[in-house]
């Protein structure tokens, strides 16, 4: 389903006005189509169905109690990467057994907390880290179930920032060195090896580089086998990308069907990790004009929504598809222009040098598949409050965040400060 697309010339979300939600709710505000993560979320479980599987939604992506609490319901595992992870999916109502914890740097707390709960799997980076896990487990009187994630070194062909699969990058364990490791972690008495786990990289639209990657996986697989060791999953991370602009990434099912034969011969239970491809197209930023200026040879759009709300454009470049609310006649052309906040930095942009149909000040504008790492990412810099959040089912709306009070950016800090006298 299309999440946001015009009717009668306004911009919907679904069966919602999105001039109705900035009326109600203010600006900037992130909306999300429940409809659309729901069918995202299905297209991966048909297209896995007659497997074994399990969907792990990857948090980090979107972790709003709302969105994470539908997937749950939907049936949906999830992927987390930190204590505060773990913590918001077993609000939100994950079955703590649906639950793959990864992370390159989990802390001895952490992996307790993994522990206390009794996770699915805890996605093991480092020998490093191996002995803590294991440490920990005996400690809490058990076995933690561990997966290795293996680094293939493969290129993932997308942007260096979100490249996790090459041998210089920090993630995972090297794939020489895995079987050994796999070996040393059967010989631990806290450690049960249950898995295997990779995940080379994000936004990526092509499925050759994690073919290949479960191509080696799958050769290490059956190295462990030989060794007497089996494992009962295999995860094969998230990543699969969405289109911004004209990319050209297969869809869920697709990228499954591709993968399926060299998953099916492992008769392993599949786990995937998907965040982007779920919730990244079923969101966008809706934001207001504030001022348009003109300097020599540059025209600004300036917004109410800045860097500190979606950082992508800042942090990667990123494109974003920025569209009128009130849809622009076809007549009316196009004008270059550089959609600004307000935040002071001249890397506060959502994008630069766009065409786009002429807007003035008051105009609502939206800011397109922002679903993914976009409130995800926000702070509070230049002490702006955190925008809200809203979910929009059918015709209906609810906020599912308030927008943050300049009191609630303060919890927790004191002026009163004895040490200084
Ligand atoms: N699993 C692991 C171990 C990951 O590190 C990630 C993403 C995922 C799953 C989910 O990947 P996805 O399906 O969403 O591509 N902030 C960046 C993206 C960072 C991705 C980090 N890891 C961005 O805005 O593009």
């Amino acid at each position: 389903m299309t999440a946001f697309e015009y009717r009668h010339g306004r911009l919907h979300c679904e069966g919602v006005p999105l001039e109705r939600i900035a009326e109600q709710v203010g600006t900037p505000v992130y909306v999300y189509s429940a409809g659309a993560i729901t069918s995202l979320y299905r297209a991966y479980e048909q297209a896995l169905d007659g497997m074994p599987h399990l969907v792990c939604y990857a948090v980090k992506a979107n972790m709003n109690l709302a969105v994470l609490s539908l997937l749950a319901r939907l049936g949906a595992g999830a992927d987390v990467v930190s204590g505060g992870e773990l913590f918001r999916a077993l609000r939100a109502g994950f079955e703590p057994r649906k639950i793959v914890f990864a992370g390159v740097g989990k802390t001895r707390e952490e992996i307790r907390e993994g522990l206390k709960a009794d996770v699915l799997t805890i996605n093991v980076e480092s020998p490093a880290e191996l002995h803590v896990v294991d440490e920990e487990a005996r400690a809490h009187g058990g076995r933690a179930r561990v997966a290795f994630r293996v680094n293939p070194d493969i290129d993932p062909q997308t942007h260096p920032y979100i490249a996790t699969g090459l041998k210089t990058s920090k993630f995972g364990v090297p794939y020489r060195e895995a079987r050994d490791l796999y070996r040393q972690a059967t010989a631990l008495a806290g450690i049960e090896v249950v898995g295997i786990h990779m995940h080379i990289g994000s936004q990526l639209t092509k499925v050759t580089p994690v073919a290949d990657s479960l191509t080696r996986l799958s050769e290490l697989i059956e190295q462990l086998a030989s060794d007497g060791i089996r494992l009962s999953y295999v995860d094969v991370g998230g990543g699969l990308g969405i289109r911004y602009r004209d990319e050209t990434p297969p869809a869920p099912g697709e990228y499954v069907r591709t993968l399926q034969p060299a998953l099916g011969r492992l008769g392993l239970t599949v786990l995937l990790e998907p965040g982007r491809s779920i919730v990244g197209n079923a969101g966008a930023l809706l934001a207001r004009v504030i001022y348009r200026k003109a300097t020599e040879g540059k025209r600004f759009v300036i917004v109410d929504a800045a860097m500190n709300d979606l950082i992508r454009p800042a942090l990667y470049n990123a494109h974003h598809e920025i569209w009128p609310v009130a849809e622009a006649p076809a007549t009316s052309g196009r004008e270059v222009v550089d959609v600004v906040g307000p935040v002071c930095e001249s890397g506060d942009f959502l994008a630069q040098e766009r065409a786009l149909p002429p807007v003035g000040a008051g105009d609502l504008l939206a800011v397109l598949s922002a679903g993914a790492y976009g409130f995800a990412m926000a702070s509070n810099y230049n002490a702006r409050s955190r925008a809200a959040e809203v979910m929009v089912s059918g015709e209906r709306f609810q906020v599912v965040r308030r927008r943050e009070s300049y009191e609630d950016q303060m919890v927790g800090e004191r002026s009163g400060v004895e040490v200084l006298g």
